[in-house]
């Protein structure tokens, strides 16, 4: 099943949350989690493996992926119940709804999201496992494409990257050393986070142009 029907860009990592069952079987669980796609038809997550999530995956070989981004829902998926097991469940069961053909929940209120099948575990660095996953069932894609889009981190980086830049003109101009200092260094973490989560885009190109230029202004002031 292809994934270029919802939007997802290949390499790009998207957040997402990963419903799972625990391994008694019964009760839910979900984590946010990047997710990716390297050839519109795998799915990779790459959970630590003190997570839930890994172990779930790793006992039932399935999960579904949604995409909701709600707030109260994102913190408990990444604060509550992290490693603990059933004992401790980040939201209780009945948010929760079983997947079209997957042995996995998915929240009640989701319109959106992908069931997959793990294919294959590529070893483990730095303590977290990369899963490849195959693609079994999406749901909510209507003729225009994905109700909801995936949220990829390069878009808001891109956003604050250009905030910075801004304020950066500024600060070189009345010669404030310690702020432009500081803004240029969360122009580079921008920067860093676009070229791991959007490689060979449009965003990364333009924030390495705009870093270029900034160096120029910068050292023409000093
Ligand atoms: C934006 C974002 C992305 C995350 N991506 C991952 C990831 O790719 N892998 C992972 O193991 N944890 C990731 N986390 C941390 C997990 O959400 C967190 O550890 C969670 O509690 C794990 O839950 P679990 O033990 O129920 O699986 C991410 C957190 C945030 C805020």
């Amino acid at each position: 099943m292809k994934l270029t029907a919802i939007g997802l860009r290949k390499n790009w990592i998207y957040e997402a949350l990963v419903a799972t069952y625990h391994i008694d079987g019964t009760t839910p669980n979900i984590a946010m989690m990047g997710i990716s796609t390297p050839d519109m038809e795998h799915i990779v997550i790459r959970p630590y493996v003190t997570s839930d999530t890994y172990k779930n995956i790793l006992h039932h070989r399935c999960a579904v992926i949604e995409f909701i981004y709600e707030p109260n829902i994102l913190y408990n998926a990444v604060f509550k119940g992290w490693g603990k097991g059933p004992s401790e469940p980040e939201l209780p069961p009945n948010c929760f709804k079983h997947a079209k053909v997957v042995n996995a929940p998915v929240l009640k209120d989701s319109k959106f999201w992908i069931e997959v099948r793990m294919c294959n575990m590529c070893g483990i660095s730095g303590g977290r496992a990369t899963i490849i996953c195959e693609v079994v069932h999406i749901e909510g894609v209507s003729r225009e494409g994905a109700i909801i889009r995936p949220y990829c981190r390069a878009e808001g980086c891109f956003v604050e990257a250009l905030v910075a830049a801004s304020r950066l003109l500024a600060a070189i101009e009345e010669k404030r050393l310690r702020d432009s200092l500081l803004l240029l260094q969360m122009l580079h973490i921008c920067y860093d986070i676009i070229k791991r989560t959007a490689p060979d885009s449009e965003y990364l190109r333009l924030t390495r142009s705009l870093i270029e230029d900034i160096h120029e202004r910068f050292k023409r002031a000093i």
